[in-house]
């Protein structure tokens, strides 16, 4: 399972880069919000930004629009900022046809808000490269999100549907481990999920006596 951060913040892009564990970033318009990012211009200068942090890795970038003229507008404006920019739209009637439209012009779509295992379905039909189903978000409502990846990964296996699930909404490292137990192709991240699968405090304690008793080989 590869690992995509789930950020428009360019410093954990950079850090994440470092590590060497991400294959590329996913946005929304919160997350851009989030970084104080406003106005078209400023949106796109962002997106090519990161589009260039991340070694042709697929940069997800959210259409606004939820008409389908809008979409393919915003969708080609980003299409046209960077060859690794995937555009992100969200799993309404008009996406749809927005996905279709985009798998036949060749670029690259993310079907974001995926809750079910037929708009999962639906979405892979229209073309979508990549559905992301909202994982955390599904908890919220009291219902289980790792049921929707993995009955979303297992329709795709048996039907042979190459759309690769993009597990989203992540917000703890279980969700990541469980992602990718149950088949999921990529996690989309933050950045303190993935930092939290990284520490073990019998790595720490380990780590400090072998540094103590290296004291003794000086
Ligand atoms: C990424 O593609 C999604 O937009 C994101 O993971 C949603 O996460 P949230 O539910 O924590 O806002």
């Amino acid at each position: 399972m590869r690992f995509f951060i789930d950020t428009a913040n360019l410093e954990q892009i950079a850090e994440a880069m470092e590590m060497g564990i991400i294959d590329g970033v996913t946005t929304n318009p919160s997350l851009m919000a989030k970084e104080g990012i406003s106005g078209e211009a400023n949106i796109l200068n962002h997106y090519k930004t990161i589009a260039g942090m991340v070694d042709g890795g697929d940069v997800s970038a959210e259409v606004i629009s939820t008409d389908f003229e809008g979409m393919i507008k915003e969708g080609e404006q980003f299409a046209a900022l960077a060859d690794n920019i995937v555009i992100k739209i969200p799993m309404i009637k008009e996406g749809l046809k927005a996905l279709n439209y985009f798998a036949m012009n060749g670029i690259k779509t993310n079907c974001t808000l995926i809750f079910s295992t037929g708009q999962a379905l639906l979405a892979a039909n229209a073309g979508a490269d990549y559905v992301s189903p909202f994982i955390g978000r599904v908890d919220d409502t009291g219902w289980d999100g790792m049921a929707l990846i993995q009955d979303i990964a297992d329709m795709f296996k048996v039907q042979d549907i190459m759309t690769e699930v993009l597990a989203a909404s992540i917000r703890n490292p279980l969700h990541i481990i469980q992602s990718a137990q149950l088949g999921a192709d990529v996690a989309t991240c933050p950045l303190k999920s993935i930092e939290a699968l990284l520490y073990h405090p019998l790595t720490d304690k380990g780590l400090a006596k072998f540094l103590a008793d290296a004291e003794k080989l000086k």
